[in-house]
């Protein structure tokens, strides 16, 4: 496993396609209250846009990554991964099969199974994988009345895109334990080990899971925060802005349970935490003339983020709430403050734990998304130079350009529908041309070592797509 293969996995995979269900070959007791043809096992018809709810099974258990999940944790990439962490106590599936599996509950199988959710996986059920019951609650508390269950809270609300992320981010960014539910992280060790890093992006997940819900419904559902319906056209940017929310939340409260575990004696996280910061701080080729340098000597001081050499705190999942913030108020703020706070507390080899928990606790509260969604995703995209340039910065760029993209098409097709014809070839042309162009950003950001935001390769084609969309606004 190569350094570049271990961030790879994670970056914009292409939309899953829609093709025919090859029926379920993945049943077990886990999910017989969900499975029956009757219920969500119905096979999936070629036109039926209405039966989704009745075929959400079959199109979990042949095409969702979440049915393998824990038959992952048997093949030889996570024997790799255990052995490397477990060495030299050898833990071996052949020869001690029990203390393999125990390590597996303990350490992997809480995300890659159903547990926490009120059952251990030794119940035998842990092979269903990542199943119904893990993104919709256990279907025992309001198996007859799913309206009484969502009400009383016993099954997961996944309709509104705020708790739907959270449902996701307790697995795809990590959580401490709360409420009966066991801590969940993959650390620098478990990546060091092998397992791919998480870059973890709502949207770009959301839209290449085969969906097994109505997609038009789903669309139709998202409202304005007043109540008006808004259709189809703002799925993408609401979508991605909530993610982005959610998700820089949900890393916050991981960094506070790991600065909790400062000097303590906490087996779940630890302190400092190798995987809070940077991985290109550490990871890089000496070359002279790199970009880092170029890049730090182009920023004016007062915007330098630390001084050159340093360690790089939050360059994933806070840029763009923090641009999102910032673009509501121009000005500095308090809220860039305590982000900026914070990254000089964790430019330290070992950072001040208690100053830390003061900062997120300010900063916390104040992750509002602005009310703008579609406004806020085309401002971010278009201001690349807000950002210092670091891969995961330009990779969430990226991924912010891509859903507006995603939103400008949705806003075509929708005023297609009402009849709009006019202009229509050119907005299809300008769509297809920044789609080829989105393309070829992505494929320069497939290699964090050898990509150079500062290259003409990169600069030039960031141009070129910001051309074509603004051919498309309006
Ligand atoms: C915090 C949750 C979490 C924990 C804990 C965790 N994983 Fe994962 N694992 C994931 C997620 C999420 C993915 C998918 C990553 C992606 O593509 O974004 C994944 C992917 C993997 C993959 C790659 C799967 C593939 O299809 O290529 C392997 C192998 C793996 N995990 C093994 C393990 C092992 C072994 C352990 C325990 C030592 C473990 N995982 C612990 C969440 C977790
Ligand atoms: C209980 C933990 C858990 C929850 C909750 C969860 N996932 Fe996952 N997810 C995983 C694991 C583990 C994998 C890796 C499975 C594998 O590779 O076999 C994964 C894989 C994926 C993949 C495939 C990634 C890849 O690299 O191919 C996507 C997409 C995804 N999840 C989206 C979502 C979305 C969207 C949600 C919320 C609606 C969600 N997941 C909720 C654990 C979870
Ligand atoms: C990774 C998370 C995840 C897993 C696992 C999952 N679902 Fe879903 N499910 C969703 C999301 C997201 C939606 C769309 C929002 C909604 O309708 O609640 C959805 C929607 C549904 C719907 C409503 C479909 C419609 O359009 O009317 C049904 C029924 C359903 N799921 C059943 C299941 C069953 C049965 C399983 C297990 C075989 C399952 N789900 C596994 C996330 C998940
Ligand atoms: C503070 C410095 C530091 C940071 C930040 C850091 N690492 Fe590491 N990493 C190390 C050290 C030290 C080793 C051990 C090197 C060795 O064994 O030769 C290592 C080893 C690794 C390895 C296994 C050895 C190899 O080169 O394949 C991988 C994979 C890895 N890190 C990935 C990451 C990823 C991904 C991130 C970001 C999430 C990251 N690291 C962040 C210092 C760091």
């Amino acid at each position: 496993m190569t350094f570049t293969a271990v961030f790879l996995t994670a970056i914009l995979m292409p939309a899953a396609e829609p093709t025919a269900a090859q029926g379920a070959a993945h049943v077990s007791l886990g999910m017989n209250s969900c499975t029956a043809s009757a219920c969500h096992g119905g096979s999936v018809t070629a036109t039926g846009r209405q039966r989704e709810w009745n075929s959400s099974y079959t199109v979990w258990a042949s095409k969702d990554p979440h049915a393998d999940a824990y038959a992952v944790l048997l093949g030889d990439r996570s024997q790799r991964i255990v052995a490397r962490l477990v060495f030299p106590e050898k833990v071996d599936p052949k020869t001690t099969p029990k203390e393999y599996q125990s390590f597996l509950e303990k350490r992997c199988a809480t995300c890659h199974a159903t547990i926490g959710e009120g059952r251990p996986s030794s119940d035998g059920f842990a092979e269903d994988g990542v199943s119904c019951a893990s993104c919709h609650g256990v279907a025992g508390d309001w198996l007859g009345d799913k309206h009484a269950g969502r009400k009383s809270g016993q099954m997961k609300v996944t309709q509104q895109l705020e708790p739907r992320a959270k449902v996701c981010v307790v697995c795809h960014v990590g959580s401490p334990a709360h409420n009966g539910e066991p801590a969940r992280e993959v650390n620098h060790d478990l990546i060091a080990a092998g397992h791919p890093r998480l870059n973890f992006e709502f949207l770009a997940y959301l839209n290449s899971l085969p969906a097994h819900w109505d997609l038009e419904k789903d669309r139709q559902r998202v409202r304005q925060p007043n109540g008006v319906k808004k259709g189809q056209a703002n799925f993408a940017a609401e979508a991605w802005l909530t993610g982005q929310f959610v998700a820089a939340n949900a890393a916050l409260e991981l960094l506070e349970a790991r600065a909790k575990a400062d000097g303590g004696t906490d087996k779940d996280h630890a302190w400092p935490e190798f995987s809070e910061v940077s991985c290109y701080a550490c990871h890089h080729d000496l070359r002279s003339q790199s970009y880092r340098q170029k890049l730090f000597q182009r920023e004016k001081p007062e915007n330098r983020r630390s001084p050159i050499g340093s360690l790089v705190w939050g360059t994933w999942y806070s840029p763009m709430p923090r641009q999102a913030l910032l673009a509501q108020q121009p000005a500095a703020t308090n809220d860039e403050d305590s982000w900026r706070q914070l990254e000089r507390a964790m430019r330290a080899i070992h950072p001040d734990s208690k100053k830390v928990l003061a900062l997120t606790a300010a900063l916390r509260p104040k992750l509002v998304p602005p009310a703008n969604p579609l406004q806020t995703v085309e401002r971010l995209a278009k201001n690349l130079s807000a950002l210092q340039g670091d891969w995961d910065e330009i990779a969430q760029w990226y991924l912010a350009a891509t859903a507006w993209h995603q939103a400008l098409r949705e806003e075509h097709l929708e005023s297609q529908k009402n009849g709009d014809p006019v202009k229509s070839g050119e907005r299809e042309a300008a769509l297809r041309e920044s789609q080829a162009t989105l393309e070829k950003i992505r494929r320069q950001l497939e290699s964090p070592l050898e990509f150079d935001p500062t290259g003409e390769a990169f600069q030039g084609a960031v141009k070129l797509l910001l051309q074509q969309l603004a051919k498309l606004e309006g």
